[in-house]
């Protein structure tokens, strides 16, 4: 955590506020944009607590100070430790991309070789967890196995609980970066009802994963390299977001200073919503159900009506086009072009068009977000529709451990335990069951 010089505040860089209740003044400082909550404590009456913040959902709450990712939403801008999306989509890799999340500068060609390598033989799983995945039912979602199994990788390396270890931090990141996609890929195997298939150190990362999808009896599994590149990209997209729910999550479960693991977990379980990982599924749903060009405008009248949600369109920081959405978008031409184009594209491109011209969505600032394309690019890729999040997990989890390890490393940061406004019943005695 790179301590930022702390500037001392001067009267105009403060709020001065009035209670109305008492007449007393109070001068708040300003730093950085906030004023913090606890300074809202010395706003009080006489026999009350002092004021706090209600802010349900953090709409407009800063839970932490981070210098990994910047996100302008009113421009649509997106930065990985000052980089753009945009430059790091088209030049860069992802495990270069998350060795810079996790080290705040890009790596030397000799770094990058021994992050590389140090990655490459991590990417075994050990031999009991396949009795877990063996445990669920052929159609269990893909994202329950994940959650459940990386929960599992805890009990396998109890060691990961020395969190203040920096070199203890960096190997268990280093062993669930690399085992993400072994899980995923055995997750995937195991509801289909083949074989699994063992990670092929001789393979890049992404193409590693594709093999450990899709090989069968072939002595070795050749992805095609533009659809590598496309998910390479798809996980560069993907890698992190600064503070949304499922890094909130991590944030959260790991401020009570459990291991790496358990808190990525529960990053998993928040990821698996469809207001926020989950809606590259549901996107991919929604095209099916309106089927074809024709039926949009019903399908539009129905989300006006509130009936349902436009799945894929909207987000609590960009009011402008995603970033991401625009450079997915592009990836798809060259995925359709391998594999011939998703007929769902035309209703994708036809509804986003209304959408952008209709008044309730201009009104409501709602674009495509990274969520909107995506899910198309996975159904290109043979990938099940259940798959897509699983995918978006694979993505994230440099970010989540990026983010994690600056928690853990941030000296203002305390457990997790936000306040309540109490709206229930007070002081009943106990009744009898005899008197109900
Ligand atoms: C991700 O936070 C991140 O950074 C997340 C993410 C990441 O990389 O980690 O970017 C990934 O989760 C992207 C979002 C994927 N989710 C979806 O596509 C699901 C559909 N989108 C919505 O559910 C919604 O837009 C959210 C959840 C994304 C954001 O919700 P907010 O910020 O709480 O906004 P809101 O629900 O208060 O909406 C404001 C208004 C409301 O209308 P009114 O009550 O004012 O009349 O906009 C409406 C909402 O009803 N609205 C939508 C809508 N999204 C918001 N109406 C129809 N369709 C939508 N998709």
């Amino acid at each position: 955590m790179t301590d930022t010089p702390t500037v001392e505040p001067t009267k105009a860089d403060s709020l001065s506020m009035r209670d109305n209740r008492t007449g007393r003044e109070y001068d708040i400082p300003i730093t950085d944009g906030t004023i913090r909550a606890a300074d809202l404590r010395q706003i009080g009456v006489k026999g009350e607590p002092g004021l706090a913040t209600y802010d349900p959902g953090f709409v407009n709450t800063a839970s932490c100070r981070s210098a990994i990712t910047f996100i302008d939403g009113d421009l649509g801008i997106l930065e990985y430790r000052g980089y753009p999306i945009e430059q790091l989509a088209e030049q860069s890799t992802f495990l270069e991309v998350a060795y810079l999340l996790l080290h705040g500068e890009l790596p030397t060609q000799a770094q990058l070789d021994e992050w590389v390598l140090s990655i490459t033989y991590h990417t075994f799983i050990h031999e009991n967890l396949k009795q877990f995945i063996e445990g669920f039912r052929y159609d269990a979602h893909p994202m329950g196995m994940l959650m459940a199994t990386v929960s599992a990788l805890s009990t396998f390396y109890p060691a990961a609980s020395k969190i203040d270890d920096p070199e203890n931090r960096m190997l268990q990141i280093t062993r669930l970066i690399a085992k993400m996609p072994t899980l995923g890929a055995f997750a995937y195997r195991h509801q289909q009802g083949k074989p699994y298939v063992y990670p092929d150190n001789s393979l890049s990362y992404t193409a590693n994963f594709l093999a450990m999808l899709f090989k069968m009896s072939e002595p070795t599994y050749q992805a095609d390299e533009r659809l590598v590149h496309a998910l390479e990209v798809l996980f560069i997209l993907h890698a992190d977001h600064e503070q949304n729910c499922s890094t909130n999550a991590v944030r959260s479960i790991g401020s009570s200073q459990v291991d790496p693991y358990s808190a990525v977990a529960g990053g998993i379980a928040a990821l698996y919503g469809p207001l926020h990982g989950g809606a590259n599924e549901a996107v991919l749903a929604m095209l099916k159900r309106i089927g074809t060009t024709e039926d949009i405008p019903d399908f539009i009248a129905g989300v006006k009506d509130g009936k349902e949600k436009l799945m894929g369109f909207g987000h609590r920081v960009y009011k402008n086009y995603d970033p991401r959405a625009k450079i997915i978008k592009k990836a798809c031409d060259d995925v359709f072009e391998v594999t011939g184009v998703n007929p769902l594209l035309k209703i994708a491109q036809e509804l986003e068009k209304i959408a952008l011209e209709d008044e309730y969505f201009v009104k409501r600032k709602l674009y495509p977000n990274v969520d909107f394309y995506s899910g198309l690019i996975y159904e290109a890729l043979q990938f099940p529709a259940e798959m897509f999040t699983v995918l978006f997990a694979i993505g994230r989890t440099p970010g989540w451990l990026a983010q994690w390890s600056e928690l853990v490393q941030d000296k203002e940061q305390k457990i997790a335990r936000p306040k309540q406004v109490y709206t229930g019943i007070r002081s009943r005695d106990f009744v009898p069951m005899s008197e109900r």
